[in-house]
């Protein structure tokens, strides 16, 4: 059966357990005994720094070759339909595809046709799962447990897939998450989760702080930046108010000075660079689950 990796609704707790022990694996010296030597294709329909070069870094740490796909110079642009493009890609041979799409639900048609594994690395404003593992990780390596921790996520929460895939997976576990959201919620879509109307809310009890930029891509309305700054920008005197062991994340791209304030993404209770080095053993437990049998 082939194994896709496009939803974090498709894996058990015991399941992303196992994927920690596969990334710590890949994280100690260890793990670049494998060496799979096939050929995977990176389709890239949105921008992308950390995703993309981190998914063909880890993959060529396990023997993987990439070729990338430009739909600029493809038969997209004569009208070719996404299923008959990976039909075609299929039958070449590829064996795994790794892509980011505009498009929420762009994998359900696609899927049941392919021979060989998709790896969704951002979807819409609904998946971004390797993103929500690579977290799950951060945090779990922290606290040495993905349980019984308060999640605080803040900033542009309805148009962020990372804000999505990282709710899939939380609570799939015993945590208490809050939402401070620039943008109204549909409080009826988060069923169990905290809503906060300010950082007073819960600034002060939360174990981790997850923060968001704007995705200004995906905006019909503009937004004031001077009012999200003032509410949401965590800066100095916020982070004076966490507790000491509480460690505050972002998934990038930041937007300096608007979400968060330079000084805090080098604080000592920012993990954001630990996230980032966690993408490389985290994309490579993800080639190995899609590749092992
Ligand atoms: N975190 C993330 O998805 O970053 P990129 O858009 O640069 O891949």
């Amino acid at each position: 059966m082939t194994k896709h990796f496009v939803s974090m609704k498709d894996f058990s707790r015991e399941q992303i357990f196992e994927f920690f022990d596969r990334i710590a694996y890949f994280e100690s010296e260890f793990g670049t005994n494998k060496n799979y030597a096939k050929f995977f294709i990176s389709m890239f329909f949105e921008p992308s720094t950390r995703t993309d070069l981190s998914f063909q870094l880890a993959g060529k740490k396990l023997g993987l070759n990439f070729l990338n796909f430009d739909s600029m110079k493809s038969s997209l642009t004569k009208g070719e339909t996404f299923l008959d493009t990976f039909l075609n890609l299929d039958a070449m041979g590829f064996d795994g595809y790794i892509v980011r799409t505009k498009q929420d639900g762009f994998f359900q048609d696609i899927l049941p046709h392919l021979n060989s594994p998709i790896i969704n690395a951002g979807e819409g404003v609904s998946e971004h799962p390797s993103q929500a593992l690579l977290d799950a990780y951060s945090i779990w390596k922290e606290f040495k447990r993905i349980d019984n921790l308060h999640v605080a996520i803040v900033g542009d929460i309805p148009h962020s897939r990372v804000a999505s895939s990282n709710l899939d997976l939380l609570t799939k576990f015993d945590n208490k998450v809050t939402l401070f959201s620039s943008f109204l919620l549909d409080e009826q879509k988060y069923p169990g989760i905290n809503i906060a109307q300010d950082y007073q809310d819960f600034i002060r009890d939360v174990d981790v702080v997850i923060m968001l930029r704007n995705q200004y891509e995906r905006h019909s309305e503009k937004i004031d930046p001077v009012l999200f700054y003032n509410k949401f920008c965590l800066d100095e005197k916020k982070v004076k108010l966490l507790k000491k062991e509480a460690i505050i994340m972002h998934p990038g791209p930041i937007n300096h000075d608007q979400e968060i304030t330079p000084g805090i993404i080098h604080h000592p209770q920012s993990r954001i660079y630990k996230q980032v080095q966690h993408s490389i053993p985290t994309r490579q437990a993800i080639f190995d689950y899609c590749l092992s049998k």
